[in-house]
């Protein structure tokens, strides 16, 4: 087969050739976050989608990343190198239970993470992700119902942190579920000098927040954030080692800007297939054969354009 440098050069040239850019998520291989343009969280690459110039973007990510950048340019070609690179979060709601949920409450507001299809998004008022949804849930009047979809545990961070009355779907991320309160006890009493840093998609969220809220006296190096939300803090903290409870692709830019810290996966079984299944032959292949192509309805992307443009402006 084709080495690595055989591959990253050609997709090089293509790139040039195609005027593509690459998107990449934080949970990608290394090889692949190397080769991007661009390398970021769900927030991130939907900015990066929103401000770019180039005719093809190839997203390394999963499928509903590649909706949301062709939503957001339906008038650029947009590929994925992978097409069954899902999501079982957002495969936990379909449009009809969305559809179902808001008939049974009449007037509510329908905050939707950005893990969900175009077509759920179009059934709703707001887009987040997990870099911004506290201030998209801040902004939404007080005395509103606010249906909060679809992962259960990022809604219950979410219910506390901003007080408000959230009506939760029951979704999941299996790969964040896994992380469960009692791999946090054991690495916290095999590593107490080191931060935790925990994404709120994990199955541990309420437990690290009931911590948070303890006395426990080394509380304050226990932090919940989205995945760019994890890598600037580590940039910044003083502290030498760090346990990162999310996906284990985030270690890679931990570990190549911060080369005298110590990052230690909460598992090493933390790891999300579908984001894996993007490869640099499968990026080659999708730029020389411009392959797999994703686009969404206009009638559908007019009305999720609504929901993530409302995201961004704020
Ligand atoms: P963020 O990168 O927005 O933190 O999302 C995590 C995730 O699971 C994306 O699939
Ligand atoms: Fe979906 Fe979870 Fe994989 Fe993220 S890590 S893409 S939420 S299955």
């Amino acid at each position: 087969g084709d080495t690595a440098a055989t591959l990253i050069a050609e997709i090089n040239d293509l790139r040039r050739q195609r005027n593509a850019i690459i998107l990449a998520h934080n949970y990608e291989y290394g090889e692949i976050q190397e080769i991007a343009d661009y390398v970021g969280d769900s927030l991130g690459m939907a900015q990066a989608a929103a401000r770019t110039n180039a005719d093809v973007i190839v997203v390394c990510g999963v499928y509903f990343m590649a909706e949301t950048a062709a939503i957001l340019n339906p008038q650029r070609t947009v590929l994925i190198p992978d097409a069954n690179a899902g999501c079982s979060l957002a495969d936990s709601i379909t449009v009809e239970q969305l559809r179902a949920w808001k008939a049974a409450n009449p007037g509510a507001v329908v905050v939707s993470y950005v893990n969900t299809s175009a077509a759920v998004k179009a059934e709703s008022d707001y887009c987040c992700t997990s870099g911004n949804a506290e201030r998209v849930i801040n902004a939404i009047p007080a005395d509103k119902t606010i249906l909060f979809l679809p992962d259960m545990f990022l809604g219950s961070y979410l219910r506390q942190k901003t007080g408000r009355p959230l009506k939760i779907w029951a979704g999941e991320c299996h790969v964040h579920a896994a992380i469960r309160p009692d791999m946090i006890e054991q690495k916290r009493a095999a590593m107490p000098d080191a931060e935790f840093l925990i994404h709120p998609e994990c199955g541990c969220v309420s437990s690290a927040m009931d911590y948070l809220a303890s006395g426990a006296i080394d509380r304050r190096g226990t932090h919940i954030l989205s995945t760019e939300g994890m890598i600037a803090h580590v940039n910044r903290s003083s502290a030498s080692r760090f346990v990162v409870a999310t996906e284990i692709g985030v270690l890679h830019r931990m570990c190549k800007a911060n080369p005298n810290k110590q990052f230690v996966p909460i598992d090493d079984s933390i790891s999300c297939r579908y984001m894996k299944l993007i490869t640099l032959e499968k990026v080659r292949n999708s730029l020389r054969d411009l392959r797999e192509p994703v686009t969404v309805p206009p009638e559908i992307a007019a009305r999720a354009r609504v929901a993530i443009e409302r995201m961004l402006a704020l």
